[in-house]
Order: C-alpha cells, then structure tokens, then sequence
C-alpha cells in the first residue's frame, strides 16, 4: 500500500453525515485501495435511483418512515415537465425516487413493466472518461457518453453504463459541484417534525444492493463487474448453503475495490418448487435490484422505531434463538439474546467478527425490492449462517402469496 493512498478519505456526504473512518470501517467494512491501480477507480455509491408509481408518495414514506431528508426536488415547478424527482438522504446514503407525472412519461412505460423498483445504482468516480474507456473496452454498452452538465452550482461530468435487466450505471464526477445534488435539481426541506426522542437517524450508510439475474447467469454478471469494473469478488456461497427444501438460490459478492460499494448477484438454483429468485424474476419483468442493505450503528433502536412506524419484517421462529448450536456459534454479541428475539434480528458470526441483520417484507405492491437492516462487528460476511433461517421464512411469505 503506497503512502498516497486515498481510500479512507471520507466523501463530502460522509463528513457531512459526521462519520469518521473508524465508523465507515465498521459499518461498511471499508478497507484501504490505491485507486492509481485501478482502471475503474470508485469513491462510493451516489445514490439509488427508484422509479415508482407515486414518487410525492414515497418520497412522504422514506421521510417519515424511515426519518430521511427531503434535500432536493426537481419537477414541473423546476421546469421538468414530465417527471417529479425527489432527493433524500440519511448519513451518506441517497435515494432518488422519479415518478412520471405526464400520461406520456417513459418513466410510467417502467412502471407499468416493473413497478416500483431500482434503476439506477449510480456511483460516484473521480474520473468518468477513464471509467467509460475501460469499460468499453471491456465491452460493456455505453449508455450514456461523458458529458458535462452544469448549473449555477458548478458542473457535474456524467456517462452511464448497462448492467443486468434495464439497471444501470450512471457515472458521476462531482467534484466540481456544490449544489443539492445535480444540475436541475433544487434545495429542498424536510416538513417533518419528528417526535421527541426519535433518532438522529435510523441508518449510517448503504452496505451493499443485491441483484437477481436470471438461471445460469451469475457468473457471468461476476465476470462483467470483475472486468469491465475492476470488482473484486468477496465471498461465495454455493447452492447448498441456501438451499431450503423447496427453493434455493445461489449468490457471489463482487465489490469496489474500497468495498464501499458492495454487489452481492443472486440466481435461482434448481429446486423442487419455485425459487424466490424466479419469484422476483417474474413480477419485477427480468433481472433487477433485489434488496438494499442499510448500514445502522443501533439496530435495536432502528427496528423499534420502524416497527412503531408501521414497517412489516420477516419474522423469525423462537426456535432460531433457542438453537443450542446457534448459541454456541454465536458466542458473545453485544445485546442479549433475549433483545433479539424479542424483534426477531438474525446474527451472524465469522472469523472477522458478526454482524446482527433484518430484513422487512418486500416495500412495493409486488414481490420484489425490500430492505435489510444491518449493524456490523468486524464481520464482512453477509449472513450465510442465517440463509437457511431467511429463507424458510421468505418462503412461508411466498406460500401466502400462492407463489410458492
Ligand atoms: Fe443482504
């Protein structure tokens, strides 16, 4: 590792949010990276981009329910005729949620395809037109050619990139930028008054967003993080480790190389009934965004909170906590038990460290994208040991549902 290394400088939004490195290690598992090295070099994940069918609705729900800002707004008033975009943010973490607001918006054709769902996973680099250049080579398709775009805020160089199903990449250098989030975009407030007592915040930071591809094609889409991204991979689960006695799915972990930005990619395995994975696959219309980690520091006041705000999560059976063996794997945590059980949070143990992870049922009228909450201790895993547990309770979801 050279002297000049960058990766545990913070981001703007970072500092901003008041974590330091120490906390990002944790929280996210961020690690050392000499970008000189890389040929696609990533500072962290700008945002998450969502289309959905009510973005006024969702952007009120993300507000009040899981106690983001409301920091920036474009739409008709901002002279977008035929979309509204809404900007939140909690610690580093952004979300972007677009609604079509004129009948012939292309954002609604999405819609009607996918439903609420992921667009975009963009992130934020220090040089586009590197990135852009590596990619292609490596044969990605180049949605959008680096351009610059600019308002009284300063300029912003962008460029996007396909990746699996109709996500993309889009690219962003906005170091010579000071507005609230890009060109377009104006300052906008939260008119929410919290009550007293309630968290500064209920996460820190994204973790990781998972995709689900098709049969047969995870290996693939590792291959294209791995070259066209510079994506290390970082840890592997095979099918048996998944599997249930009905379903099952396979998952690797490709990440950037400071593993700010994780991407775990699921594919369905063979199974006697239908996969989870098939179940996405059906109602999102192809591959997509499956679910968004979002790192807390206090799990157990972040899931009090949510579940006061009404948010559903899987349950999990008694029997999980009061396995011996669990007990015995997991050793010590720093909560007892008992407070686990009494929320129903998983917790994971590896050779690193744990990590205590929930996760809520799927946020959208169909069964796609959900979120996971998740507070790490040294473990840069992502809950092997509680697949099994998971997924027997997705399943006993998916059974209701009559997809199963
Ligand atoms: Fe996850």
């Amino acid at each position: 590792m050279t002297p000049q290394t960058h990766a545990l400088e913070l981001t703007p939004e970072e500092r901003e949010a008041g974590l330091d490195a120490e906390q990002l290690r944790r929280l996210v598992g961020l690690v050392e990276h000499d970008p000189a090295t890389d040929p696609f070099p990533v500072i962290a994940q700008d945002a998450v981009i969502f289309v959905v069918g009510n973005a006024t609705q969702t952007a009120q729900f993300y507000q009040v329910v899981f106690g983001m800002e409301l920091v920036a707004y474009s739409g008709p008033e901002t002279g977008r005729r035929d979309r509204k975009a809404y900007v939140l943010r909690s610690g580093s973490c952004r979300f972007v949620v677009k609604g079509g607001v004129s009948p012939d918006s292309p954002l609604l054709d999405h819609h009607r395809r996918h439903g609420d769902g992921v667009v975009d996973l963009a992130l934020e680099v220090p040089d586009v037109d590197k990135c852009i250049a590596h990619a292609r080579a490596q044969g990605a398709v180049v949605l959008e050619e680096p351009n610059d775009v600019s308002d009284e805020h300063g300029t912003v160089r962008r460029a996007a990139i396909a990746t699996y199903g109709e996500t993309r990449h889009t690219l962003i250098d906005r170091s010579r930028y000071h507005g609230p989030y890009l060109p377009g975009f104006v300052a906008a407030e939260t008119r929410v008054t919290r009550p007293a007592g309630h968290p500064k915040r209920l996460f820190q930071a994204l973790d990781h967003a998972v995709g689900n591809v098709e049969l047969g094609k995870m290996d693939e889409w590792v291959g294209f993080y791995n070259r066209v991204m510079g994506f290390v991979n970082m840890a592997e689960f095979v099918g048996d480790d998944i599997a249930t006695e009905y379903s099952a799915l396979m998952s690797k972990v490709v990440a950037s190389g400071n593993h700010r930005v994780k991407f775990p990619l699921n594919e369905p395995a063979i199974a006697k009934k239908k996969s989870q994975i098939d179940e996405y696959l059906e109602f999102y219309g192809g591959p997509g965004c499956q679910h968004l980690a979002l790192a807390t520091n206090d799990i157990l006041s972040t899931v009090d909170v949510l579940r006061a705000n009404g948010v559903e999560f899987l349950s999990t059976p008694d029997s999980y906590y009061d396995d011996p063996e669990l007990r015995a794997r997991i050793g010590k945590v720093r909560v007892e038990v008992e407070e686990l059980k009494k929320r129903g949070i998983l917790v994971d143990r590896d050779e690193d460290g744990y990590l205590l992870q929930i996760f809520t049922k799927p946020q959208g009228d169909r069964p796609t994208v959900f979120f996971e909450f998740i507070e790490r201790h040294g473990s840069l895993g992502f809950g092997k040991g509680n697949f099994k547990a998971l997924f027997e309770s997705l399943e006993r979801e998916q059974d209701r549902r009559g997809n199963l």
